[in-house]
């Protein structure tokens, strides 16, 4: 089935009620849906939104189009969680209801200021003629859950510097004042950020700093869902160039979520001091538009979208597509980055066995798998009765995962690893998040087996919620 532009724009209530639930029976009937992972009732879910902590619970929003696994009229959907592992979803949505938003709410980030929730997101504007004028708009989430608009575009294009791409703003907290950087593409198709500074602490006035200056390199033709984060003091910049060339950083997928970790910022000039060079956020098959932010509590908290742009799932057919990762916890050693689930995602698992594994037929493809490398030889598991392969070589320092016939691979030295399946979704962690491949692949409905080359010991937990 092809969308036309027309039914990916059109009104939601111009889809009958009757459309919505025959398209959630036809979600029901998938063989893939998660069990402890964040996924779209119907239609299409991408980049998760407005991750933050307010009024005593966590927030998060994703990018949603309900009508089928295809991108059109975005809004936002919210979840809200006490753990960070268990979200509940309310019916607060940031709809596309204004002229300035009229063909999407776009992506974007969420800061507590003065009691309320300041939501600050891309208005995805199209004119008649279908030009499109991307708009920073700002929106409050207040304590009683009320959303509110702000009526006007608190930072409008300037298309003397950007180009129609321009968009994703985080806004954050440094030294007591408040930022926002903004991706974007130059008017010589270059990916660049923009950063702004919110002076007199009036939301609707924002002053252009520059663009953040923290590569020499070409950032591709534009960079999407930029985030600077603060580990240890550190600056951490996670970000979305697509188009990068393969030789200024390796990757495989269409397109990469990169970071790299800075000695300082420098907000003034806007400048990332002494950058260490781009660096793949994950090495897997699926992960895009990562969203990290510094809770109050002093960690730097991320999800993100484990799915790509241009690219279609196998749940498209059952009309849906894309999930969001575990929530997982920054740090840094060693200037790398280092991501890891949170503490609490232990509380899911039920039923450990210390097995040395040759082979195990499971009810449930939901588990999580630890294998401690200190004591194991080099082995190659196959999980999902071999749909995902698994091989660590011990001696060439070598990760390989293959689904099918793709295959990513990372030179790492191997101590730990944590596995994490939820029926289509795969989450591998290598010594606590030093490397993390993340995906998707799409297994028969009865292919449960784990199996491995040689004894292997292993500690699996069903993972419950
Ligand atoms: C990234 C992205 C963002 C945009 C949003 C629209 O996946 O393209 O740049 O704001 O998705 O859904």
């Amino acid at each position: 089935q092809t969308w036309t532009r027309n039914e990916r724009y059109r009104s939601y209530d111009s889809y009958s009620v009757d459309y919505l639930e025959a398209l959630k029976k036809s979600v029901s009937r998938s063989p893939w849906r998660a069990r402890f992972h964040i996924e779209a009732e119907t239609g299409l879910l991408n980049d998760p939104n407005g991750f933050s902590y307010y009024n005593g619970k966590w927030h998060l929003f994703y990018q949603w189009f309900p009508f089928g696994a295809v991108h059109g009229l975005k809004s936002w959907v919210h979840l809200t969680s006490e753990d960070l592992v268990h979200f509940e979803k309310d019916d607060v949505l940031l709809l596309p209801d204004t002229t300035f938003d009229n063909a999407g709410a776009y992506s974007g980030s969420a800061l507590p200021i003065d009691g309320k929730l300041f939501l600050m997101y891309t208005g995805n504007h199209r004119t008649k003629d279908w030009m499109r004028i991307p708009y920073q708009l700002g929106a409050f989430l207040n304590e009683k859950n009320e959303l509110n608009k702000l009526e006007k575009p608190i930072i409008a294009p300037d298309f003397s510097e950007v180009t129609e791409h321009f968009r994703d703003p985080q806004i954050f907290r440094h030294d007591g004042c408040i930022y926002a950087i903004i991706g974007g593409q130059d008017l010589h198709e270059n990916g660049i950020i923009k950063l702004y500074k919110n002076e007199n602490k009036d939301l609707r006035s924002w002053q252009k700093v520059d663009n953040l200056k923290f590569t020499s390199d070409k950032m591709g033709y534009m960079i999407e869902c930029p985030n600077l984060v603060f580990i240890d003091e550190k600056p951490v910049l996670i970000f979305c160039p697509q188009g990068l060339d393969k030789t200024i950083s390796a990757y495989d997928n269409i397109y990469p979520n990169m970071y790299i970790a800075a000695e300082h910022f420098d907000a003034d000039s806007a400048e990332l001091v002494n950058p260490s060079r781009l660096r793949n956020l994950d090495d897997g098959f699926d992960c895009y538009a990562t969203q990290a932010f510094n809770a109050p509590d002093g960690r730097a908290l991320a999800i993100s979208w484990l799915g790509l742009p241009d690219t279609t799932y196998a749940t498209d057919s059952y009309g849906y597509q894309g999930a969001l990762s575990l929530v997982k916890e920054l740090s840094l050693k060693n200037g790398k980055l280092y991501q890891y689930p949170v503490e609490t995602l232990k509380n899911l698992r039920q039923d450990e066995q210390n097995l040395n594994l040759s082979k195990v037929d499971l009810k449930e493809n939901t588990y999580e798998l630890e294998i401690d490398f200190e004591a194991q030889e080099s082995t190659e598991l196959a999980l999902m009765s071999g749909a995902l392969l698994i091989k660590f070589d011990k001696e060439s320092q070598k990760v390989t995962v293959s689904r099918g016939s793709e295959k990513r691979q990372v030179e790492v030295n191997i101590h730990q690893v944590n596995i994490f399946v939820d029926e289509s979704i795969f989450e591998i962690f290598i010594n606590k998040g030093e490397k993390v491949l993340s995906g998707r692949v799409f297994p028969d409905k009865d292919l449960k087996t784990i199996s491995a080359s040689r004894p292997t010991q292993v500690k699996l937990w069903n993972l419950g919620k």
